[in-house]
């Protein structure tokens, strides 16, 4: 596969670690979302590949949401890796955490038989052939049911959009920090590490433009291919092989998999335990 072509390092990991809660808009909201676009019913046993689990939390989400899914969650940081073990360890043989790097072809025998690829922001990390060949190998690999859904930063499709992209981004970034911390520095730890990609370009991040990713899940082979909610140049897009994506049984409702999402974030922000005299 292409080139991610500057690799994410140890101090991004520790850096997104800090700055997540206040830099990925609305988190709460796009895991649910995620949650809530599966083809899939409430009592169904469906396997899930996430490239780039990072924190874990999208992981936890599922297992706790889908009590009869099973994960085989990947990510290139020792430092990630540990944290999505962390976070699944009780679902026992449910979860596989395992090591990749997503710019090589070494791991694709993953996806094969897969019912659902999944990746919230790590794919903007590949350049645009490099998600190509990622989506044509999804296809190949998977089931005739499957899904392949992405949470990601998308390129503007012009200045005016980049501009408000940008914009729009450092007001959600400032509203949730007040939201969340009470106040403005964490912030102004976003606005000093450059976080805002739309301000800020970084060689590590090549998004691709959304509807230039819409056109290559549906040349790989997915029947239907949309975007299902955007805030500030992120994304929830993907494509499902089969046309009527039916699920059998109970569905996830949306107010459902919120209450898994908050429990999710919640425990994350929440402050460690004091220490017992
Ligand atoms: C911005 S974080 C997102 C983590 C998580 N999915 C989330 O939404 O919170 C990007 C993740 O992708 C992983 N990643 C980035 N480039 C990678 C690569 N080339 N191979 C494997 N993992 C990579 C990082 O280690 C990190 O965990």
């Amino acid at each position: 596969m292409a080139d991610a072509q500057e690799s994410w390092s140890e101090e991004d990991s520790a850096l997104y670690r800090q700055l997540a809660s206040i830099a990925v808009p609305d988190r709460e909201e796009q895991i649910a979302t995620l949650l809530v676009l599966l083809p899939f019913g409430r009592d169904e046993r469906f396997h899930v590949v996430e490239l780039g689990s990072g924190q874990g939390l999208l992981a936890e989400a599922l297992l706790r949401a889908y009590p009869n899914a099973t994960l085989t969650a990947l990510d290139g940081s020792p430092s990630m890796l540990e944290e999505t073990r962390q976070h699944v360890e009780e679902f026992g043989e449910r979860a596989r955490v395992a090591a990749f790097d997503l710019a090589s072809p070494d791991w694709l025998g993953e996806l094969d038989g897969a019912d659902v690829v999944w990746a919230s922001l790590s794919i903007h990390h590949l350049d645009g052939p490099g998600k190509q060949a990622l989506f044509r190998e999804a296809a190949t690999r998977t089931g005739e049911r499957s899904v392949f859904l992405v949470a990601d930063v998308v390129e503007p499709p012009n200045a005016v959009a980049a501009s408000l992209f940008a914009d729009v981004y450092d007001q959600i970034a400032e509203r949730q920090s007040h939201a969340q911390t009470g106040g403005r520095e964490a912030y102004q730890a976003f606005l000093d590490e450059e976080w805002n990609c739309y301000r800020s370009p970084d060689p590590v991040d090549i998004p691709s433009p959304l509807s230039d990713q819409l056109t290559w899940l549906r040349e790989a082979g997915y029947a239907v291919a949309g975007s299902f909610w955007q805030h500030a140049g992120h994304a929830i897009y993907g494509g499902y092989q089969s046309l009527d994506a039916e699920q059998a049984g109970a569905r996830l409702s949306f107010a459902e998999a919120l209450s898994f999402a908050h429990a999710v974030t919640a425990a994350l922000d929440a402050p460690p335990p004091e220490p017992q005299e």
